[in-house]
């Protein structure tokens, strides 16, 4: 039984509304709505309502920020980690890890991201693309390569049953695990009030990439990745169809580089304005770290070297490497906690005044998110590894526009042509370079340029076709 005592202390933090919504329920359904508000944190409640809702002041970054740096495209350290990288995944050291429990309200999808139709001719999911891609590095590699997949309370049962569904993806589903991360109520952005779902029902959202951490713990996956003798996990999010599952390269710089303590490494693409909307890598106080673009002081976001590039150009396309034993030793620390960061955005609501559930037209409320790049500083030294933008950046945010569907299909198409043209088939491109077909290669045929040149492919592509490899 939930002890209820101290539900009174709502109604000194402005949140008496949700005592006298439970005074309108009975039965079960009140008793259970009871024990939800008791498992809430009611003091840090109270802490955050005030300090990122009621009264926000944007936090500082640090003073003394300079640009991280960054092993580029051509540096020599890359051949030699790549055998390391390849050593290491052999061995079965690594393991997939995807974050998959957001709530993709900008891509206004009606299911679990990981589940959209992304393949630009097949129409195949973003998990589809993903399975396939780990199944293809597994025949390669002669091993099994877990993956493991967060999922939130909001999505786990549909992520779940679409993998069963689709039996896998041909993925041994031992080596499948999902576990789902926190949630945080959600606010209304005006009054700081904690909105409802529905009668007897709180609104809530997950608590961000960040709460990962803490959900690999608790979870049990984890101990799991211990006892597989899983060292390091390739970590991407789902809305990347272009994220390789495993890169043998940047696996074996964070094992094995002089800078890095094989704790947390991160890939960057060069910024391509100084405003593009990016975290970026910087130095403060030796160590590594994200600065969100809404942080970065528009003087320091504009400065440029001696050859007018930004100085501050590594963005972050949130692929990262994480050192199993270095989530243990975080996680272990009883202290650990990652800053929270507010986002506003659209949170469907009950009235319980008119009794109607309302889906609001503009932001009305905020979400409170922790963020896993908030981890970096925490590791020892931490690297940033140059990425081909086109060969590894095609996120599903947004319906239209920037980084949506359409963008990614283009930029999925984009690549498959570089691959093909590396590989000396010849591809249909117009006046202004943009290739005229649409081509879709499996991540089971080639997962890149040299992999492509040793598969069957077409040796031309006639304009307008729509093909698949
Ligand atoms: P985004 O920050 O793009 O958020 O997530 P989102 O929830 O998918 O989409 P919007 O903002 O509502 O439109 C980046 C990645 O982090 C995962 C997402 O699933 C995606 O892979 N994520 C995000 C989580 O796993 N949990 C979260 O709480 C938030």
């Amino acid at each position: 039984m939930a002890d209820l005592s101290r539900l009174d202390l709502l109604r000194t933090m402005g949140q008496g509304h949700l005592l006298d919504h439970a005074e309108t329920l009975t039965g079960s359904r009140k008793d259970r709505f009871l024990a939800e508000l008791a498992a809430l944190d009611l003091e840090e409640l109270g802490t955050l309502v005030d300090r990122y809702v009621r009264s926000y002041t944007p936090e500082m970054p640090p003073g003394s920020l300079s640009p991280a740096p960054v092993i580029g495209l051509e540096d020599p350290s890359r051949e030699p980690a790549r055998h390391t990288g390849e050593a290491l995944i052999r061995a079965g050291k690594v393991a997939c890890f995807t974050v998959a429990g957001g709530q993709g309200s900008r891509l206004g999808y009606d299911g679990p991201k990981g589940c959209f139709p992304t393949g630009c001719v097949t129409g195949k999911s973003l998990f589809q693309i993903f399975a396939e891609g780990i199944l293809g590095a597994q025949r390669r590699h002669e091993v099994v390569i877990p993956w493991y997949i967060m999922t939130s309370p909001l999505n786990h049962e549909a992520t779940v049953a679409f993998f069963a569904a689709n039996e896998h993806f041909g993925l041994d589903p031992t080596a499948v695990r999902f576990f789902p991360q926190g949630v945080m109520p959600s606010f209304d952005r005006q009054t700081g009030r904690i909105l409802l779902a529905g009668p007897g029902e709180l609104a809530t959202n997950p608590d961000g990439h960040g709460g990962a951490f803490k959900a690999l713990r608790v979870s049990g996956a984890l101990e799991d990745m211990k006892q597989r003798g899983v060292e390091h996990l390739s970590y991407f999010q789902v809305d990347n169809p272009h994220a390789k599952p495993v890169d043998a390269v940047f696996l074996g710089l964070h094992a094995s580089s002089p800078e890095s303590s094989g704790e947390f490494s991160s890939k960057m693409v060069p910024k391509t304005s100084w405003d593009e909307k990016v975290g970026v890598f910087c130095q403060a106080d030796g160590r590594t770290r994200v600065i969100e673009y809404s942080d970065l002081p528009e003087e320091l976001a504009k400065q440029t070297d001696e050859h007018g590039r930004l100085r501050f150009i590594a963005g972050s396309i949130a692929i990262h490497a994480i050192g199993v034993s270095f989530i243990g030793k975080v996680t272990g620390d009883a202290a650990f906690a990652l800053p929270f960061h507010r986002a506003i955005k659209k949170v469907p609501f009950f009235d319980p005044d008119s009794g109607r559930l309302v889906d609001p037209q503009e932001p009305n409320g905020v979400k409170l998110e922790k963020f896993i790049f908030d981890c970096i500083p925490m590791a020892e030294k931490s690297i940033v590894v140059e990425a081909d933008r086109v060969e590894e950046f095609a996120p599903v945010k947004n319906a239209t526009g920037n980084d949506s569907i359409e963008s990614s299909k283009r930029l999925q198409t984009e690549r498959a042509a570089r691959w093909l043209e590396k590989a000396g088939a010849s591809v249909p491109r117009r006046a202004d370079g943009t290739v005229d077909a649409t081509i879709e290669i499996s991540p089971l045929t080639a997962q890149n340029a040299e992999q492509l040149a040793e598969a069957d492919h077409p040796a031309s592509i006639s304009p307008g076709a729509e093909v698949v490899i």
